[in-house]
């Protein structure tokens, strides 16, 4: 998500949510409430920002309405002039460096991902952090973003400030994905490719689906939401499972999710070796799931689908790598029906998704 909220800092007072309706009321009808500002949530209070902020305390405490003074940065109804995380810095950073500092970054929850230098981290990271969660009240945490390593992928992280979690609720198309970015793999670009090949699956009710690197599990939420099916959600990350198995508990899902802690390479060998099929297979696995082409084609019915995604530099790359690979997969009739790049990975190379339907 990109840093594109208007903010100011105003006066405001804070009132318990249960009084929230009944204080703004009052603050209306007296003049009191700024009105280019937004009402802001913040745990189980209520933040008015208001004009005469001696005045409104003292209008509330006359109708018995708890309340407290808090200055802080309020989203703006107003879209004329967006300020940035550059904005906010600009008198704090030297502008050499203000050019390094990235534009936009990610939110997970209540949590912002930066990618940032380890040097301006050690640096600026304290005051990128505040400036972050001035732009946007709702953030508790901010962490420089590394890359994912070891076969978990799970993402170095460098913490800049505010409450230190890493555990989060966020929300993704009205999914609810219960996330730890310490401990288990998710990446919120990735949003609308699980809304794009869940809504491919969609179309065929009662579908049974193999998600094989299925992390904390937004594939599978998506298509078990979507429709009534059978998901094997699959992982080598037992802790990325149990955050799958709270997300499970917290959304309403038509379709059924089995959430299995296996090896998915031994699992599509035993698979192919059983003759047992699914109508779809997701392989998540950028890094090397097209290893398990060969027997993933023999564990999906004909006419079913695999989504394989893979690391190349162009589309014509990514298409030679699953052709290279399937010429090891004997008597096995299949067509390209997609190549798509999904996501960036590295200067000049992304991430694909190829779609491959069994003829
Ligand atoms: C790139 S992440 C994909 C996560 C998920 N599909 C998503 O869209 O957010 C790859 C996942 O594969 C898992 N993984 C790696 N090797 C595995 C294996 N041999 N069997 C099962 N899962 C594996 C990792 O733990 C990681 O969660």
């Amino acid at each position: 998500m990109v840093s594109r909220v208007s903010c100011r800092e105003a006066d405001g007072v804070a009132v318990p949510r249960n009084f929230g309706e009944l204080a703004l009321k009052t603050l209306k009808r007296s003049n009191l409430y700024l009105q280019e500002l937004k009402v802001t949530h913040r745990d189980d209070t209520i933040v008015i920002p208001v004009t005469n902020v001696e005045k409104a305390i003292a209008i509330l405490r006359s109708q018995h309405i708890p309340c407290r003074h808090l200055r802080m940065c309020f989203p703006s109804k107003t879209t004329l002039r967006h300020a940035t995380l550059r904005d906010f810095l600009r008198d704090k950073v030297p502008q050499k460096d203000l050019e390094r500092i990235p534009r936009s970054f990610y939110i997970v929850g209540d949590i912002a991902l930066i990618s940032l230098d380890i040097e301006l981290a050690e640096r600026y990271g304290h005051l990128i952090a505040e400036a972050i969660m001035k732009l946007h009240p709702r953030i508790r945490a901010v962490y420089a973003r590394g890359e994912t390593v070891g076969i978990e992928r799970v993402r170095r992280l460098i913490f800049l400030g505010g409450e230190p979690h890493t555990r989060t609720i966020h929300r993704e198309s009205g999914i609810n994905i219960v996330v730890d970015i310490a401990h288990a793999y998710y990446n919120p670009a990735l949003a609308t490719e699980h809304e794009r090949v869940a809504s491919i699956i969609a179309t065929t009710p009662g579908a049974k689906i193999l998600d094989a690197f299925t992390g904390v599990g937004p594939f599978a939420l998506h298509i078990a939401k979507r429709s009534w099916c059978y998901v094997v959600a699959c992982d080598i990350n037992i802790y990325a499972l149990k955050l799958l198995r709270e997300s499970i508990r917290l959304n309403k899902l038509r379709g059924h999710i089995e959430a299995l802690n296996v090896d998915s390479f031994k699992l599509l060998e035993s698979l192919d070796r059983a003759g047992i099929l699914f109508d779809y297979i997701i392989m998540n696995m950028p890094h090397q799931a097209i290893e398990a082409l060969c027997h993933a084609l023999n564990a999906v019915r004909s006419r079913g689908l695999i989504f394989v995604y893979t690391i190349a530099h162009s589309d014509d790359e990514a298409l030679s790598q699953v052709k290279n690979k399937t010429l090891e997969c004997r008597g096995i009739a299949f067509r390209v029906v997609e190549v798509r790049r999904v996501l960036d990975y590295a200067p000049r190379k992304y991430i694909y998704r190829l779609t491959l339907e069994r003829t």
